[in-house]
C-alpha cells in the first residue's frame, strides 16, 4: 500500500512538473515570436533589423523584401521602416494582398542600381495588389539615371524598351503617397496603373530636362486620383494622363522644366480605355515646351477622351500654352479616331515664348466638339521675333469662347 502510494505522488509530480514546463515553453514560445513580429515595437519592421546595410553599397533589396513580407503577414496595421542612411538597391517588389493597411516609412535616400540586366522587368520598386497603403517619410527614391539615359532610344524608336520607372504602383488601392523625393528616375518617376483612390501630395520629383522619358507621373487605367501640392522637373510630362484614366484630380502643381502637363498620348496601342473625369486646377508651368495638352496618335485605334478642365493655370515662359496635337508623333498619315470633347479652359494667363500660344488642332476623323475657352490672357515673351503678339490655330474643333480672349479666337 505504502509502496503504491510513494508511486502514485511520483506520477502526480512528473506529470505536474511536465504540464508546468508545457506551459512555460509555450509561454515563452509565445513571448519570442510577439517579440519577433514587432522588433519591440508592436507592428514596426526596421529594414534595418532584416539585413540592410545602409552602407551605400551593398544591394538592400533583398533586406526590404524580407522586412516587407513580414509585415504584409503580420496582421493589423504594420510599418515597414527604412532609416536615415543610404541605402544601395537593385530592383524590390513589395506584394501585396497584405493581411492589413500598410505603411512604407522611407526616410532615407535610396540608390538604384545602374547595371540595367538586374531589371527582368521595367521597374525598380513595385508595388503591387495592395489594399490600403500610405509611402511617407520625407525619404529619397534616387533612380541614378544618368548612368543609362544614354541607352534610352525612344526618340529614334516608337516601340523602343523603356528602361525601369523608379515607382510602380500597380493595382494598388485607398493609398497616399506624401512627402517623398524622386530623383533622377532612370525612364518615369512614379507610374499608376489599375489603381483606384490613389492620393499622392507632397511630392518633389526632379530630373533634368535633357533626360529622356523622365515623366513625373505617368497614370493610366486608375480612377479616383489626386495629385496635389508637388514641384515636379523633369525632362518629359510632368504629370501624363494615360489610356482608361478616369476621375484625375491634378491640383497645385509647380511643373518645370519639362514637356507640360498631358493628357496622353492617347491612340498608339490596340484596346485602350477612354479617358474621361480629368481636372487640372492651380497649376504653374515654368519654362516647359508644352503647357496644358492633349496628344493623340494619327491612325489609332478609336476611344474617346472626354470632360477635361484646365482652369486657373499660369504660364511662365512656356512654348505650346494651350495645345491639342491629333497628330503626335507623327510617322503616319491617317487621321487619329481618338474622339476629344468637352475640354473646358478657364483662367489661363501668363506668358508664351512662341508667337502660336493656343494651337488646337484635332482630328478630320473624329473633330473635337464641345472645346469651351474661357478668359485666356497670354502675353508673348519671345526672345527675337518679327511679331510682338500672340495668335492662335484651331482646325476640326468646336469652340465656344467667353470672357478675355488673347490671343484672339480663332475661326472655326
Ligand atoms: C481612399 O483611401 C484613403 C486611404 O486609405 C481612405 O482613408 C479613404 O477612405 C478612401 N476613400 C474612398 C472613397 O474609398
Amino acid at each position: 500500500m505504502a509502496v503504491i502510494t510513494e508511486r502514485f505522488q511520483a506520477k502526480v509530480a512528473i506529470l505536474a512538473l511536465g504540464l508546468i514546463l508545457a506551459l512555460l515553453s509555450n509561454f515563452m514560445a509565445e513571448a519570442t515570436s510577439r517579440r519577433g513580429l514587432g522588433e519591440g515595437d508592436s507592428g514596426v519592421f526596421d529594414v534595418t533589423s532584416y539585413g540592410a546595410k545602409a552602407d551605400g553599397k551593398a544591394d538592400d533589396a533583398m533586406a526590404f523584401v524580407k522586412a516587407w513580407v513580414a509585415a504584409c503577414k503580420s496582421g493589423g496595421s504594420a510599418k515597414l521602416s527604412i532609416p536615415t542612411g543610404t541605402y544601395m538597391a537593385g530592383p524590390v517588389v513589395f506584394q501585396g494582398p497584405c493581411k492589413g493597411f500598410m505603411t512604407v516609412e522611407v526616410q532615407g535616400t535610396i540608390k538604384a542600381t545602374t547595371d540595367i540586366s538586374d531589371y527582368s522587368s521595367p521597374e525598380w520598386f513595385s508595388f503591387e495588389h495592395i489594399d490600403g497603403l500610405i509611402v511617407n517619410g520625407g525619404g529619397t527614391f534616387d533612380g541614378q539615371g544618368a548612368a543609362v539615359w544614354k541607352y534610352n532610344d525612344c526618340k529614334d524608336s516608337s516601340d523602343c524598351q523603356l528602361l525601369p520607372s523608379s515607382i510602380k504602383f500597380m493595382a494598388v488601392k485607398n493609398a497616399i503617397v506624401h512627402e517623398i523625393t524622386s530623383l533622377n528616375s532612370k525612364s518615369f518617376h512614379t507610374h499608376l496603373v489599375n489603381c483606384d483612390n490613389f492620393t499622392a501630395h507632397d511630392l518633389t520629383i526632379t530630373a533634368p530636362g535633357d533626360s529622356p522619358n523622365t515623366d513625373g507621373m505617368h497614370i493610366s487605367r486608375s480612377n479616383l486620383v489626386s495629385v496635389s501640392n508637388s514641384q515636379i522637373g523633369t525632362g518629359d510630362d510632368c504629370v501624363s494622363i494615360g489610356q482608361g484614366a478616369t476621375q484625375v484630380s491634378i491640383q497645385n502643381i509647380v511643373c518645370g522644366p519639362g514637356h507640360g502637363i498631358s493628357v496622353g498620348s492617347l491612340g498608339k496601342y490596340k484596346d485602350e480605355e477612354d479617358v474621361s473625369g480629368i481636372s487640372v486646377t492651380g497649376c504653374t508651368l515654368k519654362g516647359t515646351t508644352n503647357g496644358v495638352r492633349i496628344k493623340t496618335w494619327p491612325g489609332s485605334p478609336p476611344s474617346k477622351a472626354s470632360s477635361i478642365a484646365f482652369e486657373d493655370i499660369t504660364m511662365d515662359s512656356v512654348k505650346n500654352p494651350i495645345i491639342i496635337d491629333q497628330n503626335y508623333g507623327s510617322s503616319k498619315k491617317e487621321p487619329s479616331q481618338v474622339k476629344i470633347s468637352n475640354v473646358r479652359y478657364t483662367n489661363i494667363k501668363g506668358t508664351s515664348i512662341s508667337p502660336m500660344a493656343v494651337s488646337i488642332l484635332c482630328s478630320s476623323e473624329a473633330p473635337c466638339t464641345g472645346i469651351e475657352m474661357t478668359d485666356i490672357d497670354l502675353q508673348f515673351m519671345g526672345k527675337s521675333s518679327k511679331s510682338d503678339t500672340v495668335s492662335s490655330s484651331c482646325s476640326n474643333a468646336k469652340i465656344t469662347f467667353g470672357g478675355k480672349q488673347n490671343p484672339p479666337a480663332c475661326d472655326v
